[in-house]
């Protein structure tokens, strides 16, 4: 499964590509938004720092302008992958520029219903929003494990974006549901690599070597 690091903040990007473990990159306009940055000059950063696809969503919600920004948004860098929501226009949207061969990533995506559609539409990613499910009482999970079983029996290569993840068992269990990608702030990806057992047992292994008085 491959880990993308959703956030629009540069120092996180360069600490999580420095430890080898950042396949792609997730935006959306509240993250960009916390940055305080000009758009473009940021988002060519991000292009740069990520050798993996990178999301950048549009702001427009009618198809003509969805259109038009995803045509801007895919000049700014090859590793662009445009984001559109999983509206009636969005899905119309996805049709349009996957048709002239920009990828799409769909995104505020609630049910399978939803990720059936936008298969057919032929985004490149789309990402189920699982920590607002569970938010609301709903199993977000379940939607991803019910939308993997639904492209995998019809073939579509449409990739399932794990997205809106607050825990690593968000991350685990959308691994074991057969998620393409899992999509991380930056904090989850810190709790994955944290294990209690791992600190106390490395404290153990260097006060007795430092006891023993043995050298490398
Ligand atoms: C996905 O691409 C979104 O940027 C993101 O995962 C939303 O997560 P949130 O629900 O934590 O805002």
């Amino acid at each position: 499964m491959k880990i993308f690091l959703d956030t629009a903040n540069v120092s996180e990007l360069r600490e999580g590509v420095a430890m080898g473990l950042v396949d792609g990159c997730t935006t959306n306009p509240s993250l960009i938004a916390k940055e305080k940055r000009p758009f473009r000059p940021l988002v060519e950063e991000i292009c740069s720092i990520v050798s993996g696809d990178v999301s950048l969503e549009v702001v427009a919600t009618d198809v003509e302008g969805m259109v038009k920004e995803g045509k801007e948004l895919a000049q700014v860098a090859p590793n662009v992958v445009v984001k559109c929501p999983l509206t009636r226009d969005g899905l119309k949207a996805v049709r349009r520029l996957s048709g002239e061969g920009i990828r799409v990533n769909q995104t505020l995506c609630f049910s399978a219903s939803q990720a059936l559609l936008s298969a057919k539409a032929g985004a490149t990613y789309i990402s189920p929003f699982l920590g607002r499910l569970d938010d609301i009482s709903a199993v977000g999970m379940d939607v991803i494990r019910d939308i993997c079983q639904i492209y995998r029996t019809y073939g579509f290569t449409t990739q399932v974006l794990a997205a809106s993840i607050r825990n690593p068992l968000h991350v685990v269990d959308a691994a074991k549901a057969g998620a393409h990608v899992a999509t991380l702030p930056f904090g989850v990806l810190e709790m994955l690599i944290k294990h209690p057992l791992t600190d106390i047992g490395l404290k153990k292994f260097l006060d007795d070597w430092a006891k023993s008085g043995a050298q490398l």
